[in-house]
């Protein structure tokens, strides 16, 4: 029995309820910079209509916390009804939903990264601690499955799913590949051999490119693709493990990302959309197949996705429907200063508040939304100002004006909200965001990690190391793990 003493997992984070106190009845302007910001009514049309839509497809919907890492928006995210399920890509956003695991509210979560060894034992904990909890695995590598066998703790049952590779090449095995096969093979033995400790769920692909998806049809090629290899995948489980599409084991394909998932949530909307009729008839074919979306930025969105224009005009997504944008302040002003003979600003946001990626559609680390910047801001419709972040370094970013003139007055001591390129990375340099309301009022402060979960990890944990010694499981000879290796079928 080794105790994992929690002091080790040091949580970076102010308390949420010190937070509260401090900030909640606040005005935007009278926030510190650089924030983050959500506005609450975005995020819940975002993920209401992403429910709705998974809903009427009748297909089954795991969102990705990884955008935000906060039980409330993940309870969102989950909808009153919903079956619990999450994605999640690091242990700690595992960790950080335990109050939500405890509510019954998270009730099986996807490790959805290929398993690395050193994090079995933090989820082995986890699952110790919540019996009822189930958290699936990625695999796309013998030796990951080797050493959740090595790890295995009595009373413990992992679903694993294979990472197909889409042709990103970030991650996973592409599904006509002999490295694929043997995967298959090895893990149809090792099921076996653990008596079923170990069980193959399904595949899971995520086509990461679909980021740069130009329309609603390209978003559905991608999605198809995804679907195809799923089937092919499940095709060869099928042979392998000896079962006919009539067999009562079932199989799940997890697949999509934002921009696909967005066409195919919203398929039922456009029913003259020639793809879109055919992931939905495709999606139904087998009884043994279910069909799972999984999405994450959907909640928040940002000018990345805004640029796949997956959804058509006149419902084409707009800067309205980006829920979060960061609060900078404008440090000093360059009047003249810009290539195009335009002025320039400096602002407390860089690359730590904002993120790495230049957009192409709209241009810049950023763009400075026209709260506070011109009288119809006040009552009317989200706009661009004409200002973006135009230059960045890690802590301030330079506002350029798009065209010279076009930016409109900015004094120093100004907050500006700039909507970011990609969501994911701009909220997490934050670490809690500020949840405002229609009037720019602050209703709540969301931490990454709240105090829940820190009091809870307080708890040391007993780790278990019953772990069976290989040679003790029944029957057990280790799989060879070369790739290429021929099976052999008695
Ligand atoms: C493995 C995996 N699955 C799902 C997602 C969710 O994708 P998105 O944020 O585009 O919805 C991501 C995001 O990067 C991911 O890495």
């Amino acid at each position: 029995m080794t105790t994992i003493p929690f002091s080790e997992n040091i949580y970076p984070a102010a308390s949420d309820s010190h937070l509260r106190d401090r900030f909640l009845g606040k005005r935007v302007e009278d926030l510190p910079t650089p924030v983050a910001i959500l506005d609450e009514r975005v995020l819940r049309r975002n993920c209401e209509l992403m429910l709705q839509a998974t809903k009427a497809l009748g297909i089954g919907f795991r969102p990705h916390v990884k955008t935000h890492k906060t039980t409330q928006l993940t309870r969102l995210q989950l909808g009153p009804d919903g079956d619990g399920k999450v994605v999640v890509s690091t242990v700690r956003e595992a960790e950080a939903l335990i109050p939500l695991i405890k509510e019954g509210v998270v009730k099986d979560v996807l490790y959805g990264l290929p398993l690395p060894p050193s994090t079995i034992p933090r989820l082995s904990a986890l699952l110790a601690s919540f019996p009822s909890l189930i958290i699936s695995v990625l695999v796309d590598h013998p030796s990951q499955l080797l050493a959740l066998v090595d790890s295995l703790v009595p009373g413990q049952s992992w679903p694993i799913f294979i990472k197909l590779d889409m042709g990103s090449r970030r991650a996973g095995v592409d599904v006509e590949s002999e490295a694929f096969k043997t995967l298959l093979g090895i893990i149809r033995d090792t099921e076996l051999e653990v008596a079923g400790k170990v069980f193959l769920k399904g595949f899971y692909c995520h086509a990461g490119h679909s980021y740069a998806a130009s329309g609603t049809n390209s978003a559905f090629k991608l999605l198809n693709a995804e679907l195809e290899a799923g089937k092919r995948a499940v095709g060869f489980a099928r042979t392998e493990f000896g079962l006919s599409a009539a067999s009562s084991r079932e199989w799940t394909i997890s697949l999509g990302a934002t921009p696909t998932a967005i066409a195919a949530a919203f398929v039922s909307t456009y029913p003259e959309s020639e793809n879109g009729r055919d992931f939905a008839t495709a999606m139904k074919v087998y009884a043994d197949i279910k069909v799972e979306l999984h999405a994450g930025v959907y909640t928040m969105l940002d000018l990345q996705q805004l640029s796949t224009r997956v959804m058509p005009p006149p419902n084409e997504l707009g800067v309205g429907d980006i829920a979060i944008s960061i609060l900078a302040e404008v440090v000093s002003i360059y009047p003249g200063r810009g290539e195009n003979g335009g002025d320039e600003a400096l602002v407390t946001a860089g690359t730590v508040g904002l993120g790495r990626e230049p957009g192409k559609e709209w241009a810049g680390w950023g763009v400075v939304s026209n709260w506070g910047l011109d009288s119809e801001s006040v009552s009317g419709a989200a706009k661009e100002s004409g200002w973006i972040v135009g230059r960045i370094s890690q802590e301030h970013g330079i506002l350029t004006e798009k065209e010279k003139g076009a930016g409109g007055k900015l004094e120093v001591g100004k907050k500006v909200k700039i909507w970011p390129q990609h969501a994911c990375i701009a909220g997490s340099g934050h670490g809690w965001y500020f949840v405002v309301d229609e009037n720019d009022v602050v209703k709540d402060v969301w931490a990454e990690f709240t105090e829940d979960s820190q009091n809870y990890l307080q708890v040391e944990w007993e780790l278990p190391r019953h772990y069976i010694p290989l040679n003790e499981v029944k029957g057990y000879a280790p799989p060879d793990p070369t790739p290429g290796r021929q099976k052999q079928h008695s």
